[in-house]
């Protein structure tokens, strides 16, 4: 890893990865937009996650809910009332900071979960400094609800309150008794969702890191109520080795430690929480190829577990600023279905043919992700500043480059050439994502390709015109290899596979 957050947001701009909302009016702080790159990543990441959890499974079906929802929801789930960071001002410059990312920062304090209390006789004791006029002078810590509230219809009145979901799990509760008349599905079973959510950050920070739109992957898994431990799954996994950061590691400043699956069970952790946590280590180093010395496990300490969680596991990744989360596990326990069931008046029952009784499924695990986060660690993991060649190589594995291939003409000025070139490109193209690259000299060109992490290029020559044959050149190796126009789909279905 080479380079910081602000230089990787500036190399996401400039490649059309990434663009800062509203740039042209000035920007809107919390708030990105895909560019033609970083749209194609984004939709593969998003595809490789519903292919591996949804599609290739018989245990989840998927759901697609509405981002605004009524105010019934949120005060049910509590969200509401708790879902909130505490928030302290600047006496001076009245500028509004998080209270713990400014312990955190100024005197390397983990304060999550804390209470207000709390954080005002810490504020006290320690003392801060305002990061934008530097007096230190602040007024009294308050909560601030991270909900974003709007109207729904012509007035704007209590009535018509409602609010972006800040969570798409929310909105697989609502409609868990839907799923469970309209399909076929057994306890144990999931429901997944990826969708936007938003949370009105107090400061958001760090490029796509701390954003106040974003997209979630999310699945409630639900199981019978005395059956969280029953995963049949879990004995294919128990070999598999993760860096793990236990409370008790971070209880007692010790380091993060190496632990197979076997060993993270005798932490409190449900067999089908650590199956899950498994499945999207393996998803993160697998699918979108994360290097798993930059990955960790971090157990929740009992202070920060979120109002919903009887326990949590993140995985967090090495970014340049350090270790983050980029991934979320808890067990929820009976606690949103019996919330929606009480506050509703509707049953969230499941009938269990085995015992023949109706039970209130607890969720054992929640798989839960960020979009942008998977995309920012797959960035930084790809990114490499190749000095012998002299340009960034992105190292993105197929499954998640923008394009897997480009068709180059070796010159733009001969017909011949560019003619063939084109051929071969609506060979390829209906198969593969490939673009049709003839400005710039060739060099250059794979240069550009490299950079954005093209995998190969396909190179029309003049002896094409001859042998019918094509060069693919490898991103990573810059090896390259001469093949028949005529086999070509062929070899790269296997470069695709290999
Ligand atoms: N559903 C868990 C989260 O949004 O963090």
């Amino acid at each position: 890893m080479t380079i910081n957050i602000e230089e990787m947001a500036t190399f996401c701009r400039k490649k059309g990865f990434v663009f800062p909302n509203s740039e042209i009016y000035g920007g809107l702080s919390g708030f990105f937009d895909f560019g033609p790159l970083g749209v194609e990543v984004n939709n593969k990441i998003k595809q490789t996650w519903w292919k591996r959890f949804v599609q290739d499974r018989d245990d989840i079906v998927g759901i697609d809910g509405s981002i605004v929802s009524s105010q019934k929801i949120w005060q049910a789930s509590g969200h509401v009332d708790s879902f909130s960071d505490v928030l302290i001002e600047c006496k001076k410059c009245h500028s509004r900071q998080r209270a713990d990312h400014l312990l955190e920062e100024q005197h390397n304090l983990n304060v999550e979960g804390k209470s207000l209390d709390y954080f005002n006789a810490i504020v006290k004791e320690k003392g801060l400094k305002c990061p934008k006029c530097q007096s230190e002078e602040f007024g009294e810590c308050s909560q601030f609800n991270l909900m974003f509230k709007t109207f729904v219809g012509p007035k704007e009145d209590e009535e018509s309150v409602a609010y972006l979901r800040g969570e798409t799990a929310q909105i697989i509760f609502t409609n868990f008794k839907n799923v469970l008349d309209t399909t076929r599905v057994k306890l144990p079973f999931g429901i997944a969702q990826i969708g936007k959510a938003f949370r009105n950050e107090i400061s958001p920070r760090e490029f796509l890191f701390r954003v106040r739109e974003f997209e979630q992957m999310e699945i409630e898994f639900f199981t019978h109520p005395g059956k969280a431990d029953d995963c049949p799954y879990i004995k294919d996994f128990l070999k598999v080795e993760m860096n793990v950061f236990t409370a008790e590691n971070q209880e007692n400043n010790q380091e993060q430690q190496k632990m197979s699956v076997a060993d993270l069970l005798k932490l409190n952790i449900n067999k089908w929480q650590a199956y899950w946590l498994v499945q999207e280590y393996l998803w993160f180093t697998e699918d979108l190829g994360i290097n798993p010395e930059n990955l960790r496990v971090r157990e929740h300490t009992k202070d920060e577990l979120a109002f919903y969680a009887k326990a949590c596991f993140d995985l967090d990744y090495n970014f340049p600023m350090g270790w983050k989360e980029i991934y979320g596990n808890a067990d929820r326990g009976k606690f949103d279905l019996t919330q929606h069931q009480e506050h509703s008046g509707k049953k969230m029952e499941y009938f269990d043919e085995e015992t023949q009784e109706k039970v209130v499924p607890v969720v054992a695990s929640e798989p839960s992700q960020g979009v942008e986060r998977a995309f920012l660690s797959l960035m930084f993991d790809s990114y490499h500043d190749d000095k012998e060649r002299g340009n960034v190589v992105l190292k993105l594995p197929p499954k998640v480059s923008p394009f897997f291939c480009v068709v180059l003409p070796l010159v733009k000025n001969k017909e011949n050439i560019t003619q063939k070139a084109k051929e071969v490109y609506q060979q390829i193209k209906t198969c593969y994502s490939c673009y049709y690259d003839q400005a710039a000299s060739v060099g250059r060109r794979y240069a550009r390709a490299d950079e954005i992490g093209v995998n190969y290029c396909i190179t029309v020559d003049f002896d094409t015109l001859e042998d019918d044959c094509v060069t693919i050149r490898d991103r990573d190796s810059t090896k390259q290899e001469r093949i028949k126009i005529s086999e070509l789909n062929n070899k790269l279905f296997s470069l695709y596979f290999s």
